[in-house]
Formats: structure tokens, C-alpha cells, sequence
């Protein structure tokens, strides 16, 4: 099957000043988009075509494996965001991170600190595993816990890609305020309805 670009649910300034339009339009009109290209016609003719993006995550290595992990990190890092968002978790998903970390300030220390810890480029994941028990995941370059069996519910890019227009090097300042554009109600519904993609 040929692989589509998502379409964002939200205008391309939606996300300043954390994700700036510029940003945005790069990221995603060119990175995510290249991914998605590259990835197409490497599956062509092969026994990869016929499978879901998942199935190719859990599979591939190399170039592949490369593409279609970047495919798929980056359909669930643009949907994780909002205008006016921001807050905290609710519910089964605040329960289950206050449980692991104590609280949701707790977490979010947890996570900045691998977030800012983890050398070059990659991405830091919140996952759940098959009983809802919450891990933070530092994945190098297109890494993604769902290869491993773990529910990729929160992905923080790290790629300078994502931050460099705006912060520069700063990349703790940027790490620091993606708080604020989180749709904790998407979030919250991977971690209750995990999904295969
Ligand atoms: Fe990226």
C-alpha cells in the first residue's frame, strides 16, 4: 500500500511560539514528507508493500527501518499537539503516572531530564506495556518502543530538526515548554484504546 502524509488538524502557526510556522512547514512539509517519499518507494515491488506501516516499524532494518520509523514517530508527534493546550492528564493516564513517578511533576522531571540527556538525535518516549504500566523510552535516531511491543503513547523529537529555527541549541528550553501544546486528551486515548498502526 502507498503511504500518505497525514494532514495536520491545525494551521501551520497553530503551534507558536513553541512549533513555529516556519518550523512547522519545514518539519513536516519537507522532513516528514521526505519520509513518507523515501519510504514508498522503497517498499515498491517488495514483500514490504502489502504491509501496514506498524508491521514495516516491527520488521525493517536499515534504510527501511529508518523511514518508516520516522513516518510513523512523526504521525504521532503532529497529532500529540494543539492550539490552546497544554494542562495535565486526566483520568486512567494521570493515575497510572502518578503511580510510576509520584506525581505529574515528578514525571515531567523524569522525562525533560532523558529528553535533554540523550546524545545527538533521537526521540524520548512515554510508552505503556501490555498492563498499562508506564515507561519513559530513549530511542536513538528513528527509534520507537512500538518495535520492542510497548504502546508509543507521548514522542518528544529531539532531532535538532525540530527546535534549531526557534531555540537554536537550547533544546532544553524547547523540551521545557512542548508541555504547553500537548493534547492530553489524545494522549490519554492511546493509553486507553492502544492502537495498531
Ligand atoms: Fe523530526
Amino acid at each position: 500500500m502507498k503511504h500518505q502524509l497525514i494532514t495536520l488538524p491545525y494551521e501551520t502557526d497553530a503551534l507558536e511560539p513553541v512549533i513555529s510556522k516556519l518550523t512547522v512547514e519545514l518539519h513536516y512539509g519537507k522532513h516528514h514528507k521526505g519520509y513518507v517519499d523515501t519510504l514508498n518507494t522503497l517498499i515498491e515491488g517488495n514483500e514490504y508493500e502489502s504491509m501496514t506501516l506498524g508491521e514495516i516499524v516491527k520488521k525493517a532494518e536499515g534504510k527501511l527501518f529508518n523511514q518508516a520509523g520516522q513516518v510513523l514517530n512523526h504521525n504521532l508527534y503532529w497529532l500529540q499537539f494543539g492550539k490552546n493546550a497544554g494542562g495535565e492528564p486526566q483520568g486512567k493516564l494521570a493515575e497510572a503516572i502518578s503511580k510510576q513517578w509520584g506525581n505529574f511533576e515528578e514525571f515531567k522531571k523524569a522525562f525533560n531530564t532523558a529528553s535533554t540527556s540523550l546524545f545527538g538525535a533521537g526521540w524520548v518516549w512515554l510508552a505503556a506495556d501490555e498492563e498499562g504500566k508506564l515507561s519513559i523510552e530513549s530511542e536513538p535516531n528513528a527509534g520507537n518502543p512500538y518495535r520492542k511491543g510497548l504502546n508509543p503513547l507521548l514522542g518528544f523529537d529531539v532531532w535538532e530538526h525540530a527546535y534549531y529555527l526557534t531555540y537554536y541549541n537550547r533544546r532544553a528550553d524547547h523540551v521545557k515548554d512542548l508541555w504547553t501544546i500537548i493534547r492530553w486528551d489524545v494522549v490519554g486515548d492511546r493509553y486507553e484504546n492502544p492502537k495498531q498502526y
